[in-house]
């Protein structure tokens, strides 16, 4: 392996903007020289692109720079429309635009790598021959690339037809078509592939590989070489598809919220208690009658509070307690500014880099959340109650909001925020109480002047 990564060991001081670069990107590792090539193997329709897509906005969020090539868009450059026959092995020319567009596709990625800021490309397409993988495995190798093979592998013939009729029949391969034709074509254009397709097997023993078996009811794993790969791995491992929601709520309006204080472990106020109670018919409306869901709430007293008449499992998590203020916890925002000036300016500069005094940054709050993302893959429907940047951090993550703007998002108290992953994307819908609260939303370079008690 050509590239090293090592837990990072150094110890950073506090109050200061922490960018990350190649070193120090942010997941607590260190990053040398390293290149990874994720390769995705497999028939179309078995949820390749869908990974992808997930695995760049995970890496993206944790701050690892991430690229996907997709060979499919390559080749509509010169073949917008093919049908089946396209596909067809014994069509030369067919065969040959399809190679050419894997070659270009490789070879924008080889000169992303050589631009030097990419950490992980993924190579989206069927590689479905051993030929094929040979070619990527020795052109990477050539270029001190490490490649991770990543198959999925689904012989459910429903869920295959629901998978085209979900995101296929609306690809711009059909643009303009009926529906029905393009499923039916789709389905011929699957065959095609299946005469020659081959899985990974043990005379691929050499590659680097992880085989996802219907859907990760089986998991494969051959010769994982560094921590970053059975990151992603991991990651893999833990994701599926079952249709479910999840559910975000800040906690009811606190005491701290009335008087501008940040942090602490104040209880809620008479709103925030109003809030608490009216939770519950909220989530009813939200998620409909007799819907299973389980609650994560922080450690700390106000999302507790906030959760304690909803009827359902509850788990506390250290890990949703609010960013940490170190030494301005318990302060408002203009004492902050006052005490701690150039802190003040700092972070508005760079919010997302800022770590207070004795504190956290977003940046720190990402890794720690990073379990909770894990699991949340895992899980089905969950309903969390945590605090505003905590709220933020988790959000982007889910609607892949850029860093530099994901510490200023407003996130009203007394609104539930609903969730739901699509194939390529997060359905959001808000829902908001008829409660009034304070608005703890500063605008970036705004004065830190409380208001007293104004409406949400
Ligand atoms: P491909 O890139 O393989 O042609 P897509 O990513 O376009 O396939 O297919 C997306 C669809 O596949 C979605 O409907 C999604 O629910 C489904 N899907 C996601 N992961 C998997 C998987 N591991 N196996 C089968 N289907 C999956
Ligand atoms: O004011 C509520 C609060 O949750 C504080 O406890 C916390 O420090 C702050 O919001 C985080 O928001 P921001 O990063 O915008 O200051
Ligand atoms: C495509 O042309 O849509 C495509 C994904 O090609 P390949 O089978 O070469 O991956």
């Amino acid at each position: 392996t050509n590239g090293v990564f090592r837990p990072e060991m150094r110890r950073v001081p506090t109050g200061e903007l922490l960018k990350p670069n190649r070193k120090t990107n942010g997941v607590g590792v260190q990053a040398e020289d390293t290149k990874i090539c994720v390769v995705m193997v497999g028939l179309p329709a078995r949820g390749k692109s869908l990974i992808a897509q997930k695995v760049v906005r995970y890496l993206h969020w944790l701050s690892i720079p991430a690229k996907t090539f997709n060979v499919g868009q390559y080749r509509r450059t010169a073949t917008p429309n093919p049908s089946a026959e396209f596909f067809d092995t014994s069509n030369p020319e067919g065969e040959r635009l399809r190679k050419a567009a894997a070659e270009a596709a490789v070879n924008d990625m080889v000169k992303w790598f050589s631009e030097g800021q990419g950490l992980i490309a993924i190579l989206d397409a069927t590689n479905s021959t051993k030929s094929r993988r040979r070619w990527i495995q020795d052109r990477c190798q050539a270029e001190g690339i490490e490649t991770l093979f990543v198959e999925s592998k689904c012989d459910d013939e429903d869920l295959i037809m629901s998978n085209i009729k979900e995101v296929k029949t609306t690809s711009p391969d059909y643009v303009g078509q009926d529906p029905e034709a393009a499923a039916q074509d789709f389905r011929n254009r699957i065959r095609n592939y299946e005469k020659v397709y081959q899985t990974i097997d043990e005379d691929e023993y050499d590659l680097t590989y992880v085989k996802l078996i219907n859907v990760g009811k089986r998991v494969v794993i051959n010769q994982i070489q560094d921590y970053l790969q059975s990151r992603v791995v991991y990651y893999l491992m833990n994701l599926h598809i079952k249709p479910r929601s999840i559910w975000l709520s800040r906690h009811g309006e606190s005491q701290y919220n009335l008087s501008g204080k940040i942090g602490g472990d104040a209880d809620l106020s008479e709103r925030g208690e109003a809030y608490a109670r009216a939770l519950p018919g909220l989530v009813k409306q939200s998620a409909g009658e007799g819907r299973k869901l389980t609650v994560w709430t922080s450690t700390l007293r106000r999302t507790i509070q906030t959760a304690r008449f909803l009827e359902f499992e509850k788990l506390e998590w250290k890990a949703l307690d609010e960013l940490d203020s170190g030494v301005c916890d318990g302060l408002t925002y203009a004492e902050i500014e006052s005490a701690y000036p150039e802190d003040f300016r700092q972070r508005d500069e760079d919010k997302y880099n800022y770590r207070y005094l004795g504190g956290e940054s977003y940046r720190d709050v990402v890794i720690r959340l990073e379990p909770i993302i894990m699991e949340l893959e895992r899980s089905e429907n969950i309903l969390i109650v945590t605090h505003q940047a905590i709220l933020r951090c988790i959000y982007a993550y889910f609607m892949n909001v850029e860093q530099e703007r994901s510490p200023w998002m407003e996130v009203p108290l007394h609104t539930l925020i609903k969730l739901t992953p699509k194939a390529y994307s997060t359905q959001e819908e808000r829902l908001k109480a008829d409660i009034p609260a304070v608005s703890t939303f500063r605008e970036k370079g705004s004065s830190a002047k409380h208001q007293e008690g104004d409406a949400a």
